[in-house]
């Protein structure tokens, strides 16, 4: 028999075949003379019916439990499913108390509820769905990046500076017997990256187009339904860019490709999120995002691209548009309806002496002189942005809580497994 995923076996192109299915059983049904149930192996959000003799009935064949079934796969008589497999042998491979298993079957588990389950919260329709959505959106992004001659940099995740300068970062410190308490493992004191941004300035002055797409942590004492401590965040630097609206550009252009390659190829599974999930209440935000979801409305609960922010609300980096008195910096936020802010991004300072001046201003100028000699050696207009990665899921599939779109969320008092 050949060994098949429940994914190629729904297509129905192998009617006929002695196969071999290996997967989770999702519910169970028995009557008289047949046994029936679903068999699900993470490939699709579908299950395969599986129909077998009432002889073949296992008691440790429950809701839950690990099976490997061998049988022809039959060209179904009901209309829900094009296949099902008709079972010559079923092998429990690990069997799962029902009493004892926290999801019950044909019931609907809140994502609320799921949530305090992170080791098996993967074995739910939903969770499934969004992992697979998140899979998808990952590759998209890649493939956008690459399909415009980015290249792809691995900026490091421990690192010495704290790029956004807005001290929300985690020390980082060896741990055992080898290390006395006033050494410090990299002379210097080390954190855990808060954005691969100066990195990428630093690549891009070779490779004109960068991008990164990895975890950044940030310690955020905040209980917010958009936060989270570890974060994914992809990240572009761009040479030669004078405008803000050559950003824009790049930002808009790879979240509509993004988006229109997960919406083709993960349909039923972002089905599931526009039937079930409704975002919920909002209670609870700080005043910053009441703001930007005023924003967002006033304009028609559309996504917004704000531009221009005061030049001391943003970090050292974002570049002066020298537009006194109102003194604003060429910085962008992309935000969206129903998160806020979806994207950051500038303009960067290449200006040697204008960089050098706010550094002073800010008592950084001795932590930056590489980042200096970047504007000594070959300097242009450059700019970037990072979009949230977990944002984004929350935005194109309408989930209120950011720790339901990542596979193990970690804030503050919590890190669970
Ligand atoms: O706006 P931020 O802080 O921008 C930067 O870090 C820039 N250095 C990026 C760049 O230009 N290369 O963060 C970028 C995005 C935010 O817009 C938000 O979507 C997301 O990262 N983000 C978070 N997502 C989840 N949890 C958190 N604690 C987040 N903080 C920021
Ligand atoms: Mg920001």
């Amino acid at each position: 028999s050949t060994k098949l995923r429940v994914s190629e076996a729904l297509t129905g192109a192998e009617v006929g075949a002695d196969v071999k299915v290996q997967g989770w059983v999702r519910s169970v049904r028995s009557q008289k003379n047949n046994i029936f149930f679903h068999v699900n192996d993470g490939s699709s959000l579908k299950s395969l019916q599986v129909v077998a003799g009432a002889e073949m009935n296992d008691p440790l064949l429950t809701f839950g439990s690990a099976v490997e079934v061998t049988g022809i796969l039959k060209k179904s008589p009901h209309q829900k499913q094009p296949v099902e497999l008709e079972a010559e042998q079923i092998r429990v491979v690990g069997g799962c108390n029902p009493v004892d298993f926290p999801f019950k079957i044909k019931e609907r588990h809140s994502l609320e509820y799921i949530r305090q389950l992170p080791h098996l919260r993967c074995r739910t329709n939903a969770f499934s769905s969004l992992l697979r959505i998140r899979s998808e959106a990952t590759a998209a992004i890649h493939s956008y990046f690459k399909d415009h001659g980015f290249v792809q940099i691995h900026t490091p995740i421990i690192t010495s500076n704290d790029c956004e300068g807005a001290g929300e970062l985690f020390k980082v410190e060896p741990s055992g017997p080898d290390f006395g308490d006033d050494e410090e493992f990299f002379s210097v004191p080390a954190f855990l990256t808060v954005s691969g941004q100066l990195h990428l300035e630093v690549m891009s002055g070779a490779f004109s187009r960068v991008y990164t797409f990895g975890p950044t942590f940030r310690a955020e004492n905040s209980q917010s339904r958009r936060h989270l401590a570890e974060f994914f965040m992809v990240e572009a630097e761009i040479s030669f860019t004078e405008s803000l609206k050559d950003l824009t550009k790049v930002m808009e252009d790879m979240f509509r490709s993004a988006t229109e390659r997960v919406l083709a190829r993960c349909v039923e599974d972002v089905d599931l999120f526009h039937r079930h999930v409704t975002p919920g209440h909002r209670w609870g935000c700080d005043l910053m995002t009441e703001h930007e979801k005023h924003l967002v409305k006033h304009c028609g609960n559309v996504p917004v691209f704000v531009t221009d922010y005061p030049y001391d609300l943003k970090p050292f980096y974002a570049r002066d548009n020298q537009d006194q008195p109102r003194h604003t910096t060429a910085a962008v936020d992309l935000l969206v309806p129903g998160i806020g802010e979806l994207c950051g991004g500038s303009l960067r300072e290449e200006r040697l002496d204008l960089l050098m001046a706010r550094l002073k201003q800010v008592g950084l100028e001795d932590n930056y002189s590489w980042y200096l000699d970047l504007r000594r050696f070959g300097a242009v207009p450059h700019g970037g942005f990072g979009l949230g990665f977990e944002r984004y899921l929350q935005c194109i599939l309408g989930v209120d809580n950011i720790k339901d779109v990542i596979p193990f969320p970690r804030f503050s008092h919590s890190c669970l497994l």
